[in-house]
């Protein structure tokens, strides 16, 4: 064979490889995701089967839950909202609570304004995390 037909096909290897990472990125990784629930969720959520509320509601089926429904006392602004223009947490919605809760639902609880609060929680920033999350959220079930 020759050199540059090799050198050709490592190209076409490394190509295939980094497409696939791409992918793997665009589609989000539930494993990531896990860890990252396990690390900025766990602590108020519980994401088992046992269906128990801690300092959140449970997580248990979340993905395409409609908000504010399970028997717990959610805060006065996220019931308002969630009574008056009821949605469920699909992708999008899921995308919008988590960058950014305040921004979605002003006067939520589940951020704690109290800046070193050991329980605070302002938003995964990161896309390719959210996208994680989300994956992993719908392996609830
Ligand atoms: C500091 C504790 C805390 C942390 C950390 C936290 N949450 Fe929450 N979460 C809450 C509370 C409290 C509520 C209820 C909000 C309200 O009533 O305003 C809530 C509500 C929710 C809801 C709405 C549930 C429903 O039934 O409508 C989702 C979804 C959610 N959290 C997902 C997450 C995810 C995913 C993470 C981690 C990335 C997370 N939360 C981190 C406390 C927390």
């Amino acid at each position: 064979m020759k050199v540059g037909t090799i050198l050709s096909l490592i190209m076409i290897g490394m190509l295939v490889f980094l497409a696939g990472i791409g992918i793997m990125r665009f589609l989000g990784d539930a494993d990531v995701g896990k860890l990252l629930a396990e690390n900025n969720c766990g602590v108020c959520h519980d994401m088992t089967a046992r269906q128990k509320h801690g300092k959140g509601p449970y997580l248990w089926e979340i993905y395409n839950r409609p908000a504010g429904v399970v028997d717990f006392p959610f805060s006065p602004g996220f019931k308002k909202l969630t009574t008056e223009t009821p949605f469920l947490w699909d992708e999008d919605h899921l995308d919008r609570w988590l960058i950014d809760p305040v921004a979605f639902i002003p006067q939520n609880k589940m951020v704690q304004h109290t800046k070193d609060h050991p329980l605070s929680f302002d938003g995964i920033k990161s896309a390719a995390n959210r996208k994680d999350l989300i994956v992993y959220l719908k392996t609830l079930r």
